[in-house]
Parts: C-alpha cells; sequence; structure tokens
C-alpha cells in the first residue's frame, strides 16, 4: 500500500501561444477587451501537490531562479482562494518545476495558477458542481481561464469568454525568447494606436497552411508596443522569418517570445538550432489538439 506522503497529483502549465491578438477596447478600470486565438504546446511547467502538516511552496527547474515573487504568488493564491471557497485546511506541499522563461508571453504565472487550481481540484476532489475554477482564476489573471481549458480556443472580453476549438489543427511550433523579462501592464500600457476589430475565421482551417495564409491578414496589436521596450524582439522575428519552411513568425501576447509556424517538425528543429546560437531560448513544440490535463 503507498504511504500518503508518496501520493502526489501532477498538473502541466503548457505554454500559451496567442496566434493573433486584437485590442477592441479599453475598459473604465483599465483593463482591455480582447479577440485572441490561444493554442497550447506540449511544453509546460509542472505542478506537483503532496500532502503535508502545512501549507509549502517549492520551485525547482531551469528558469527557477528567475521567478518573480508576483509568479510564486499567484500558485500560492490560487491554493488558498480554493482551500478558502471550498473550506478546506491546505495541508499541502506543492512544486513548480519552472521549464518555461517567467514574464515570456507564453501563460507564466497565470497558467501555473491554473495548473495548481486542476491539481487541487483533484487532491482534494472538489466537483464542479460545488467550485466553478474559471471565475475563481480570473480573478488571479486575465489567461486563468483558458489555461484552466489549456486546448485551442477563441478568447473574449478580458479573457473569461472562451470558445473551445475540439476540431482545431495541431502543428509544429519555434518558440523564441531572448531572455529577457517584459510585464504584461507595461506593454499594454504602452499600446496607443487605433482600436482592431474581432476577426475570427468563419471556418477553422483544416491544416496548418491554410491557418498560416488566415493569420496572415490578422495581427498581435501588442507587438509594436513589446518593440518599443524591447528592440531585440524586431531582430528574433527577421531571423525566424528567414529560417527554411516558416509559414508564420509573430510574437506571443505581450511577449518577448516569439513563436514561428512550421509544416514540417524537422524545419522547426533545424531554426531551434541556428537561432539558439544567438544566445536565445530556443524550442520546438507541437501544439494540443485539445483540453489536456
Ligand atoms: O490579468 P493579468 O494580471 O495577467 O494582467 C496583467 C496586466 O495586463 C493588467 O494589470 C492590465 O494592465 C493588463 N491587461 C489588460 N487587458 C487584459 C489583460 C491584461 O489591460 N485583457
Amino acid at each position: 500500500m503507498n504511504s500518503p506522503q508518496k501520493f502526489v497529483i501532477r498538473a502541466y502549465a503548457r505554454a500559451k501561444v496567442n496566434l493573433y491578438l486584437h485590442i477592441l477596447d479599453r475598459r473604465q478600470d483599465g483593463y482591455h477587451e480582447l479577440d485572441s486565438l490561444f493554442v497550447f504546446g506540449d511544453i509546460a511547467d509542472v505542478i506537483e501537490v503532496s500532502p503535508s502538516p502545512a501549507l509549502s511552496f517549492k520551485v525547482r527547474g531551469p528558469f527557477a531562479e528567475a521567478l518573480s515573487a508576483e509568479e510564486d504568488n499567484l500558485v500560492l493564491r490560487a491554493a488558498r482562494m480554493l482551500a478558502d471557497t471550498a473550506e478546506i485546511k491546505p495541508q499541502i506541499k506543492i512544486t513548480l518545476t519552472k521549464n518555461l522563461p517567467v514574464a515570456a508571453g507564453l501563460g507564466g504565472g497565470s497558467a501555473d495558477a491554473a495548473a495548481a487550481l486542476r491539481a487541487l481540484a483533484e487532491f482534494w476532489k472538489i466537483p464542479s458542481s460545488k467550485v466553478d475554477l474559471a471565475p475563481l482564476g480570473l480573478s488571479i489573471g486575465s489567461d486563468v481561464p483558458a489555461c484552466l481549458l489549456s486546448g485551442p480556443c477563441y478568447v473574449g472580453g478580458i479573457g473569461q469568454r472562451l470558445e473551445p476549438l475540439p476540431e482545431f489543427p495541431s502543428f509544429p511550433l519555434l518558440l523564441v525568447n531572448p531572455r529577457i523579462e517584459l510585464r504584461t501592464g507595461l506593454i499594454f500600457e504602452t499600446f496607443k494606436k487605433k482600436f482592431s476589430k474581432a476577426a475570427r475565421f468563419s471556418q477553422i482551417p483544416p491544416d496548418v497552411f491554410a491557418l498560416a495564409e488566415l493569420l496572415q491578414s490578422r495581427n498581435n496589436d501588442l507587438e509594436e508596443p513589446a518593440i518599443e521596450i524591447c528592440p531585440e524582439i524586431a531582430e528574433i522575428l527577421v531571423a525566424i522569418k528567414k529560417t527554411k519552411g516558416c509559414l508564420l513568425a509573430r510574437l506571443s501576447g505581450s511577449g518577448a517570445t516569439c513563436f514561428g509556424m512550421y509544416g514540417d517538425t524537422q524545419d522547426a528543429e533545424q531554426a531551434a538550432i541556428s537561432l539558439r546560437r544567438g544566445g536565445w531560448w530556443t524550442e520546438v513544440t507541437t501544439t494540443a489538439k485539445a483540453k489536456c490535463s
């Protein structure tokens, strides 16, 4: 029989990528109304939950040191909020393995908080009829509801209106980050252009080639302000576009991670090797088809 100490629940905080991100409006409270298309890679931070006499939190992994106090707090905040809502004493140890760059436009703290909520709901056996994780998550970060889903979806409102896309094609993605952290709030504040229109597809494209074609006439509205703050992003985008087989290069979220879309995994891997030489963090990932654990 397993001792209770060996009992571990694991959840994955998959890298979030915005294939397009249109800013539709600015609200009175300073938040922005968005229309965005989210996909998730199979590279992820990992949250592990196990029993412990008191609530404790540990971070390890390649980006553990870069983790800001804010992000530790998002995981702990998620744990405390769920415990309070479900009236449970949080006697748990949470371990976060930080494999993804921090403050990078890949979901970051929101993805970690969402994974913590999923792991804890399973650990404490909280049924979805008792606690709805999405509104709880939204109060932690705008990307948390989409990160709870962790599959392709349109995202509207400030991040709370989701339309899952179970039939969305899966494809290889190259991720490139200059190892420079960008604060989401600052990039939104720097955005001064005209607002865009919503730009959802009339039909889900059948493959990555048709998808890349449709994305050419859409943007990430945060790309310009992010380049203003971090000019190296422009250099990365040019470098990705030049790689063999690249169908589209764009910034994800508020950056500074850029992505390249490819029809062929080998092309993406070759591009990752060549761009890594510049000292940039590069990874090739395959986008998830639907809701993941
Ligand atoms: O929700 P989250 O804490 O991730 O957002 C960080 C910052 O990004 C917010 O404080 C806000 O300035 C900006 N933001 C925004 N509109 C959104 C999401 C985030 O203006 N839809």
